[in-house]
């Protein structure tokens, strides 16, 4: 893992799709709090590409009206103007070759593109990307190797047999080596900090196993619905593929892989794909027992009447398309085999609340209960991604008083911020990353396909109708999912 303050020289950014959604919400406003961070190279460029006609004057105003819509009056006018001078833009069809030779005019490539260093970022829809990189490759951008780099963004296909495709497809142009997929999940600094705290901690280690743990819980849980997104997710999203099958199961990794020989990108890739290797993959037959999927319905979320799914605009009639899943999961590998891991993520819930709960088995011996029956609180270990980075261990202490018997849980707080420090957004680390050219927190082409593989048989059960699709009210924590549970003292958090 190299280090985000290293600068890597002078390099282009280019943005396919710089007028689209994702660059609209998250990469153009990253880039201007990188840039008033002081974190941009002073060398580097920014290319923007997209369909719409625009002049260099009319792409700068553009830009101003997305940052002041991100973020009003907090927009820095002097960082603004200096992050203009990073900017050009081109207009054009992605899909045509001459777009591509405008591209390499543009972009003033030397002979032999000796030197050059170039980031592609594909912000655009997945039905593009073969086109672009097919040009990209045929217009001799995907050398050098070590220079030009190409970020893909999620849906990495929409099961395996297409994720394979998309990878032998991004492997016939760019080697591996050159090929950034990101996940923002990795970026969240709970998710960077869980690797440290976990490796940097001789007390954590010896504790993270199957002797001590009696189960993990994942819940990536979100109060809004689809929003203006019917289109992708209604045909090919849904709470399973959009969430679970990469940002839950990278949270899974980042939990449960073993430590890396080195914090060099592949040692740790290496570590996070023999988690998904020793998956346990739940037969077609058994996915009802495993997994549940649902759909939210009419409710209210913050005190506002919201609508269901099935009448969200864009959303086909009698659509089976969950919005919810939850699924109880197995690692059968030395450290984790017969440990739970629970993973739950919807749309519409009670709250906007992302986890990781960790929680250890109960004492041998209960000495400080009248009753032995009754059972201590186990401990836990508690980390918040969303919506505030946190981290805690809950604890046994005893009550100050006169009854030996009294004990109370007491938070230990782990949390890592000091003073007024202020973490890098996800998609800020990331982009970071991929300038200064480190891989580790981006995904191998075979996490991808492993976690399809374990993906795949539900999905498989699902279009077979196999399952039956719940429904919840919207601002719920979703349907009844208690028949997953092993034990019966064992239930979501949601605090
Ligand atoms: C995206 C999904 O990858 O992650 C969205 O496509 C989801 O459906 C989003 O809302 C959640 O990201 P975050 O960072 O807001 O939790």
């Amino acid at each position: 893992m190299a280090n985000r303050q290293n600068n890597p020289g002078p390099c282009h950014f280019v943005i396919f799709g710089a007028t689209g959604n994702l660059a609209t919400i998250k990469l153009l406003p990253c880039l201007y709090n990188l840039e008033a961070a002081g974190r941009i190279p002073a060398d580097m460029s920014i290319l923007a590409l997209g369909r719409q006609e625009h002049t260099q004057e009319s792409w700068l105003a553009h830009l101003g009206k997305v940052l002041h819509d991100k973020f009003g009056d907090k927009v820095d006018n002097e960082v603004v103007q200096r992050f203009a001078k990073r900017f050009s833009y081109m207009a054009g069809d992605i899909r045509q070759p001459e777009f591509y030779q405008r591209l390499r005019h543009k972009l003033e490539i030397p002979e032999q593109n000796a030197g050059s260093n170039i980031v592609f970022y594909l912000s655009i829809i997945p039905s593009d990307f073969n086109t672009v990189i097919n040009y990209l490759d045929e217009y001799g951008f995907s050398e050098p190797r070590g220079l030009h780099r190409i970020v893909v963004e999620k849906p990495f296909g929409t099961d395996l047999e297409s994720a394979q495709l998309l990878n032998r497809s991004l492997h016939r142009h760019f080697d591996e080596e050159q090929i950034y997929r990101i996940d923002h999940y990795l970026g969240k600094e709970t998710v960077q900090n869980l690797l440290v705290f976990r490796f940097a901690n001789t007390l954590i280690e010896p504790l993270w196993n199957r002797n001590f743990i009696n189960h993990v819980q994942i819940t990536v849980a979100e109060d809004l619905g689809i929003g203006t997104r019917a289109d992708y997710y209604d045909r090919s999203g849904g709470a399973l593929r959009d969430m679970l099958q990469n940002h839950l199961m990278q949270l899974l990794t980042v939990v449960a892989m073993e430590p890396p020989a080195t914090m060099e990108a592949d040692a740790v890739r290496d570590e996070k794909v023999k988690v998904l290797k020793s998956m346990r993959i739940i037969p077609e037959d058994r996915v009802a027992d495993h997994v549940v999927r649902a759909q939210y319905t009419a409710g209210t979320i913050k005190g506002q009447a919201v609508k269901g799914y099935l009448e969200e605009q864009g959303v086909a009639a009698g659509s089976t398309t969950e919005t919810f899943t939850a699924a109880k999961v197995y690692i059968d590998n030395w450290r984790w085999r017969g440990v739970p891991f629970y993973l739950r993520t919807g749309k519409r819930m009670a709250k906007t609340h992302s986890t990781i709960a960790i929680r250890f088995r109960h004492p041998p011996q209960h000495l400080f209960h009248t009753d032995p029956d009754e059972q201590i609180e186990p401990n836990w270990i508690y980390l918040s991604l969303q919506p505030t980075e946190s981290m805690h261990m809950e604890m046994h202490v005893r009550a100050p008083g006169l009854g030996m018997m009294d004990t109370r849980m007491v938070s230990l707080n782990a949390s890592y911020r000091k003073g007024d420090e202020k973490p890098l957004e996800a998609y800020e680390a990331l982009l970071l990353d991929v300038i200064r050219g480190d891989k580790t927190l981006f995904i191998r082409f075979d996490e991808v396909e492993w976690a399809w593989r374990v993906v795949d048989p539900i999905l498989k059960a699902w279009q077979r109708g196999e399952t039956p699709m719940e429904t919840y009210p919207a601002g719920s924590w979703g349907p009844d999912t208690r028949h997953l549970f092993d034990c019966h003292d064992q239930e979501w958090r949601n605090d």
